[in-house]
């Protein structure tokens, strides 16, 4: 009975203070910077993309050091999805899905790349890095030349050889 009466006694006395100012520390406080790095999105039409550009012959250097070890020589996989070289068709089954076969926009593998990659460590590279390692890929798909520049105006106007696959359907209420 005592002891029942103490411990009911503690809990009273703690649970305050805990709701108080006291949390489980889990974690630390996220910074500007990196709230910056994920509040950032880019759109079809070009939004969002920022300064910097480059080409494909400079995003070769940067795939071969931040993206090769994963993603396989010239693209075509490793332990991470091929990003190049389909051997057939988004028609087959399976599907031969890469950013070249399936990807509707161009932009979408800069935000995607700024976004998550590489997997080790996203957020790392500068926006020239990213623009020149979105020609490479581009350039890999048979998209774009190796020459090509990829900047805020040019990479919107990238048509990708998909960009009409997609459907858009609405389901009548
Ligand atoms: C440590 C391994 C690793 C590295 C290094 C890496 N990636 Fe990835 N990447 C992955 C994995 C795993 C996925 C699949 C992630 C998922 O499906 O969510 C992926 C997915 C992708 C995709 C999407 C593919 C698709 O068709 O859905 C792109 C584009 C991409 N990576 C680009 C890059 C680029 C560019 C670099 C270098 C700057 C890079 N990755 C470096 C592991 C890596």
């Amino acid at each position: 009975m005592f002891m029942r009466n103490g411990l009911l006694f503690l809990a009273l006395l703690t649970t305050p203070i805990l709701h108080a100012d006291e949390s489980p520390k889990l974690g630390k406080p996220v910074s500007q910077a990196l709230v910056k790095q994920w509040n950032s999105d880019i759109f079809p039409d070009g939004e969002g993309l920022p300064t910097g550009k480059g080409t494909a012959t400079y995003g070769k250097k940067v795939y071969q050091q931040y993206c090769l070890s994963c993603h396989g020589i010239k693209g075509t996989g490793d332990s991470a999805d091929e990003l190049a070289g389909a051997k057939h068709g988004l028609t087959d089954n399976p599907p031969d899905k890469t950013i070249g076969t399936y990807w509707p926009y161009a932009t979408t593998i800069f935000d995607f790349t700024r976004r998550s990659m590489p997997l080790n460590n996203p957020g790392s590279l500068n926006n020239s890095q990213l623009y020149a390692v979105t020609a490479y890929l581009l350039f890999l798909n048979g998209i774009i030349t190796e020459k090509e520049i990829m900047n805020a105006e040019t990479l919107p106007k990238v048509i990708m050889p998909n960009r009409n696959g997609f459907v858009s359907y609405t389901v009548n209420p």
